[in-house]
């Protein structure tokens, strides 16, 4: 018998070795928490398709928080529902609109423990569920959608939030924003892109989750999931207009548009484990088809080894306190 030259099983001996050889170690630290908060409620209500995620109240906000802080997470992203919505989304930049009063709730309660997020568009607060305000011919009007992100931007920077997740897809949008916040002095509100955004199925539960109007698709905004080098360019121009940190969403199967967003950024870059991608998960693990602390782990762990340096997921906690038991 001939030696064999290489037996790259000599790694993978035990718990002992596999562990010290690990190239990846993801972090609670890293994670982020997307909240919904649903103007109109006193008690949390559950998502359906979205299992052991629930719509907030804003009086059990303040817990979400809690045990996010004590989960060691990074950071939550705040979405919210209003109880009214018209053509503009008015409610967006109201200092007393849901989301605005959602993001002081949440400031308040981290008390600077973790990094509150807000998302930057309008799709929650028009009455026809776009990300942006229509022409007269019903397509989505990006320069006048820029004017109320600015606006909707600084709401949100004064009501606190540390970070404006800028998810509508206009382009010029941070630009805009980032311009709208210096000149009201916000200088230290950063802005997280989502710049490689697709028009992807996997948005299924959220749009339960925010009780979506949409009629239609977003396809002349979100980018076709055929292109790769497409999240490349969207990246770039969004960290020249300026952005503090890059996404790439959804995550699992952007995996090498993430990679490659990741190479070449100057920034941090997150990735965003969405709804369907969290749903598909528990929808198995309730058949008994896939093990589900074992999925969400390695659903981290691959975005990650990818290149993502933050984390978005629904399961943000558990898997913080999984990643603490394993480590
Ligand atoms: C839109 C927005 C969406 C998500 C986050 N922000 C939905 C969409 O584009 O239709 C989806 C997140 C998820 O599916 O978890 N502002």
């Amino acid at each position: 018998m001939t030696a064999m030259q290489r037996r790259p099983r000599r790694l993978r001996t035990g718990p002992a070795m596999r562990r010290l050889v690990r190239e990846v170690r993801p972090q609670p630290a890293q994670l982020v928490l997307p909240v919904f908060v649903r103007e109109g409620l006193t008690v949390s209500r559950p998502i359906d398709s979205l299992p052991g995620v629930s719509q907030h109240a804003l009086e059990t906000l303040p817990q979400v928080i809690e045990d996010a802080v004590e989960a060691g997470v990074g950071g939550v992203m705040l979405f919210a529902i209003p109880e009214t919505r018209d053509a503009t989304g008015s409610q967006a930049c109201e200092p007393e609109g849901i989301l605005n009063i959602a993001i002081e709730c949440a400031v308040e309660a981290a008390a600077g423990r973790l990094v509150v997020m807000a998302d930057l568009c309008l799709d929650e607060f028009t009455d026809h569920g776009h990300c942006g305000v229509l022409t007269d011919d019903g397509s989505v009007d990006n320069d006048a959608t820029l004017e109320l992100y600015a606006r909707m931007g600084v709401a949100q920077a004064r009501a606190g939030a540390d970070v404006l997740g800028l998810s509508g897809m206009m382009d010029g949008q941070v630009a805009a924003v980032r311009a709208a916040l210096d000149r009201e002095g916000f200088i230290d509100t950063s802005i997280l892109a989502y710049s490689a955004k697709y028009a992807s199925a996997a948005y299924g539960p959220f749009r339960e989750a925010v009780e979506s109007q949409l009629d239609g698709d977003r396809k002349t905004y979100q980018m076709d999931p055929a292109n790769r080098r497409e999240g490349s360019v969207e990246a770039n121009i969004d960290e020249a207009e300026g952005a503090d940190f890059l996404m790439v969403k959804p995550a699992l199967p952007y995996l090498d548009v993430l990679a490659d967003v990741a190479a070449a950024s100057a920034v941090p870059v997150a990735a965003y484990h969405v709804s369907g991608e969290y749903s598909q998960i528990e929808a198995a693990a309730e058949r008994g088809w896939i093990d589900r602390r074992a999925a969400h782990v390695e659903a981290v762990t691959s975005i990650v080894r990818a290149g993502g340096d933050i984390v978005l997921t629904y399961a943000a906690i558990e898997v913080a306190r999984w990643l603490k038991e394993d480590s």
